[in-house]
């Protein structure tokens, strides 16, 4: 079994955009209330925000947060989010048969982002409202005064303009689950005439129109054409979802799925492409990778929830709890976002607090690190500047699904103004560990500075808020240097960062 890449400075993928490493933050469980938001908790701050959760998505750095949905946006009624809280209306939550109390809204999740260190991109209801929604909801947030909107806002006791440059149309409007589910027509004619009428409000903002909720969906990848067909000209990015499960217990099939998500971008692309070649358009489509995870373990108890118990606020809705080789996937998934850093400018991993999250929080305790917080806190601590194509030769095996699938997945990043070199390297060997090669030789001088690896013997070790069973350990001895040539053992299914200055 072999490794092997080739790392230059001029074999360049692109320039990082940091909000790859961006996350989701949905009014759908416990993620609002009692996950960013309980007052009366020990770390609550005076806006009732946990100060224990703000801390460690901090120690991440998420560039930039969706909100508020997800199905959630496509009954959102946003006026019920803002004024006074105790004028607010308690609302029926159709999208995850909630209640929900409007305790927090646009304003406050604002504030909430600021304190976080977040953007925030901004999702409008396209499912049971449309275009005056929308528009009202921009001029709500980004005009600065004198008009009926921004004027309410001004009212609420917000002076200052949330600029909020990022606004998704609506939310997986190919999905018969969302209200208000449209055929790829009727969503790209309505997405385009808001796309057209928001940027009339503001024409600095930045538009992504949906692409399909997942590859599964019959409409797959026609939709993307179709809807592009109708919004190429006034859109920015396409969105794309996914999430992936070891259903069968299966661990080789599991890891291979990022081939998988690699797939589905490169046909996104291709599909993007193909309109802008009819269009005789100049402009190149982005991707925003807008929901990825695994989101798989708390299904069935999630059915029985949403079947069986009387709508309340804030019920325990998709608390997955992430074991060991979830962190993996989670930490290949990140690689090939990486590697596809041209086209894809913004992705969130969802979600961030509770749901299908990287933390979680007790009602009564402390905020805790699920497994998957360290690959996403190491690409993002250690993945921004240049991402460089690492020329990758490995040895290969197939899995149930998915042939010719390499042992070892890499991706590169070379921060040139830290002048730091950070290979990401994944071992989806089961049994073996392996030698990772790497030529460095353009990297004159620089030394190994670090290597963290996250490894288990147990697939299904799991954290929790008493202990941290998988935690990542910096460990020396594995790698050698000599003449620009790096050698680095890789052990069996192992999440690597390989950090060289
Ligand atoms: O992230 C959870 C849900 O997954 C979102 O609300 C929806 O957009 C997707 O189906």
């Amino acid at each position: 079994k072999f490794a092997k890449i080739t790392l230059d400075r001029d074999f360049r993928i692109s320039r990082i955009d940091k909000r790859i490493y961006g996350s989701f933050i949905e009014h759908l469980g416990r993620a609002v209330y009692t996950g960013i938001y309980q007052p009366g908790h020990p770390t609550a701050d005076e806006a009732g925000f946990r100060k224990d959760v703000l801390d460690l998505v901090r120690e991440i750095g998420v560039p930039i947060v969706r909100y508020p949905g997800g199905n959630f946006v496509s009954n959102f009624y946003w006026e019920d989010s803002v004024g006074p809280v105790a004028e607010r209306p308690r609302r029926l939550e159709l999208a995850w048969r909630s209640t929900e109390p409007n305790l927090v809204g646009v304003n406050e999740f604002a504030d909430w982002s600021k304190k976080a260190g977040s953007d925030i991109m901004l999702a409008v209801n396209l499912g049971t409202r449309g275009i005056d929604a929308a528009c009202n909801l921009l001029e709500y947030c980004n005009h600065p005064f004198g008009t009926k909107y921004s004027d309410l806002r001004i009212s609420h006791g917000v002076k200052d303009p949330h600029d909020i440059k990022v606004w998704c149309l609506g939310n997986e409007m190919d999905g018969p689950w969302q209200t208000g589910h449209k055929t790829a027509l009727e969503y790209g004619r309505l997405a385009d005439e808001t796309a057209k009428a928001m940027k009339q409000i503001d024409p600095s903002i930045e538009l992504v129109v949906c692409g399909s909720s997942n590859t599964g969906m019959p409409t797959y990848p026609q939709w993307e054409a179709t809807v592009l067909e109708q919004a190429y000209d006034d859109v920015d990015y396409i969105s794309l979802h996914t999430y992936y499960g070891n259903r069968f217990h299966d661990t080789a099939n599991f890891l291979a799925q990022s081939d998988d998500m690699d797939h589905f971008i490169k046909t996104v692309i291709s599909t993007c492409d193909f309109v802008k070649a009819k269009k005789r358009s100049k402009k190149d489509m982005m991707l925003s990778f807008d929901e990825w995870n695994v989101w798989f373990h708390a299904n069935e108890e999630d059915d029985d929830t949403m079947k069986n118990r009387p709508w309340s606020v804030a019920p325990a809705l998709l608390e997955d709890h992430y074991d060991f080789e979830d962190a993996l996937l989670v930490g290949l998934m990140l690689i090939t976002l990486l590697k596809h850093s041209d086209r894809v400018r913004m992705a969130c991993l969802a979600q961030l607090v509770n749901v299908i999250a990287p933390i979680m929080t007790e009602k009564d305790g402390p905020a805790w690190k699920q497994t998957i917080y360290y690959p996403y806190l190491h690409a993002s601590k250690y993945g921004r500047g240049v991402a460089l194509n690492t020329a990758l030769r490995a040895s290969r095996h197939d899995t149930m699904d998915y042939s010719g699938v390499t042992d070892v997945e890499s991706a590169a990043v070379w921060n040139d103004e830290e002048e730091e070199l950070t290979i990401f390297a994944v071992n989806r060997d089961l049994q073996e560990e392996i030698v990772l090669e790497s030529d460095v030789r353009s990297f004159e001088g620089y030394e190994l500075l670090e290597h963290i690896v996250l490894a288990h013997e147990e697939m299904t070790a799991v954290n929790s808020a008493q202990t941290q069973a998988v935690l990542p350990k910096s460990v020396t001895g594995w790698d050698g240097l000599e003449s620009g040539f790096l050698s680095s053992r890789l052990p069996k299914a192992s999440w690597n960062v390989i950090r060289l200055k």
